[in-house]
């Protein structure tokens, strides 16, 4: 990948709305939050979103946090619940992301959501990020603003010299206050504390009148690994194939074309995009799935370990 010149942008109205262009074209964005900086792209836009995955140089595709400016607008995405008011009424803006049901016709990327049927969403209290959110007027997706494996950033310098060179621009507006990541509430079903981080257990306590159950070793997500297992295909999917047998799908890439093809180009972050997508649509044909191999570096590495987990035994 090129080397890009990253941007440092003071933040002042003039840069962030230079900042929301930025995500418009589909760039990556660093911007301050009240816990740590995040790495914003346009979670409606796959192509953006598997940007992160390359920038981060995350080997799997975890699903991300989708940042919006106000309750509103989180109630657009996802089934809102009683209990869900009661929370954002106490801690929107905040340290707090939730993880409630996604409605249909969502219009996100299935790379926010790692293919899952839930989605986790926050509105931070941070004002530039509040800015940078109201000025941008739609959903961003944003992990830590770190290379995958390394500490979360708390200035704007933190994310330079992790992310330098990678990114387009990072708004900075000094030190997070809080410094630690958001507390994930999960509320599919009875609360669920899925990551401790800046809004303490006590106070959630108080507002939910019980105390969320801790996450135990049986949940999905517990650990990277085990995450994609529920979401493989209904359909046997067999890997590195060039030609199909006659009763298989084929889903290609690059030169090794099929009924559908991840990046004819051979284009990884167009592949990272097109994955999920291109999974659910032939699996919804029935038939058993052949993939074309797909080279095992960069996006293709968190690419190959979703397709593995797709064709492991079941
Ligand atoms: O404070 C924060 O939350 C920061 C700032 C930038 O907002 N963001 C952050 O994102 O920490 P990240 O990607 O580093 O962590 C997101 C966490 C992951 O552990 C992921 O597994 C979990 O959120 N997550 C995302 N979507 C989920 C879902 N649908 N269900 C369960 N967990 C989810
Ligand atoms: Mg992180």
């Amino acid at each position: 990948m090129q080397p890009i010149d990253t941007q440092i942008l003071r933040a002042d109205p003039e840069n962030i709305a230079r900042a929301a262009h930025l995500l418009q074209s589909g760039a990556l964005v660093a911007f301050p939050t009240e816990t740590v900086y995040g790495l914003g792209a346009d979670a409606r836009n796959g192509k953006a979103v598997a940007l992160i995955f390359q920038a981060k140089n995350r080997p799997q595709f975890n699903p991300l946090i989708v940042h919006v400016p106000s309750m509103e607008a989180a109630q657009r995405y996802v089934h809102w619940s009683d209990m869900a008011q009661k929370v954002a009424e106490a801690f929107w803006p905040g340290p707090l992301s939730l993880v409630l049901p996604l409605k249909d016709n969502h219009g996100l990327s299935d790379l926010v959501t790692a293919g899952l049927s839930t989605l986790a969403l926050r509105v931070p209290a941070q004002p530039t990020a509040r800015a940078l959110l109201e000025r941008f007027g739609g959903p961003v997706a944003a992990p830590s603003a770190n290379p995958s494996g390394r500490i979360s950033p708390t200035t704007a310098e933190h994310v330079i010299s992790g992310l330098g060179g990678k990114i387009e621009a990072v708004l900075d507006d000094g030190p997070c206050g809080v410094g630690l990541e958001s507390t994930i509430l999960g509320l599919t079903s009875a609360p669920q504390l899925l990551r401790p981080g800046g809004i303490p257990l006590e106070a959630l306590t108080d507002v939910l009148g019980t105390s969320p159950a801790a996450r135990t070793s049986k949940d999905p997500l517990t650990a990277p690994g085990q995450m994609h297992s529920h979401y493989a295909p209904q359909s046997a999917v067999r890997l590195n194939v060039t030609a199909p047998r006659a009763d298989e799908l084929l889903l290609g890439f690059g030169a090794v074309d099929g009924d559908l093809n991840l990046s004819p180009s051979g284009d990884l972050v167009e592949a990272a995009a097109n994955l999920f997508a291109h999974l659910h649509a032939l699996d919804a044909q029935g038939r058993p799935i052949a993939v074309a191999p797909v080279p095992n570096h960069g996006l293709g590495v968190a690419i190959n370990d979703r397709l593995n987990r797709a064709a492991a035994p079941r």
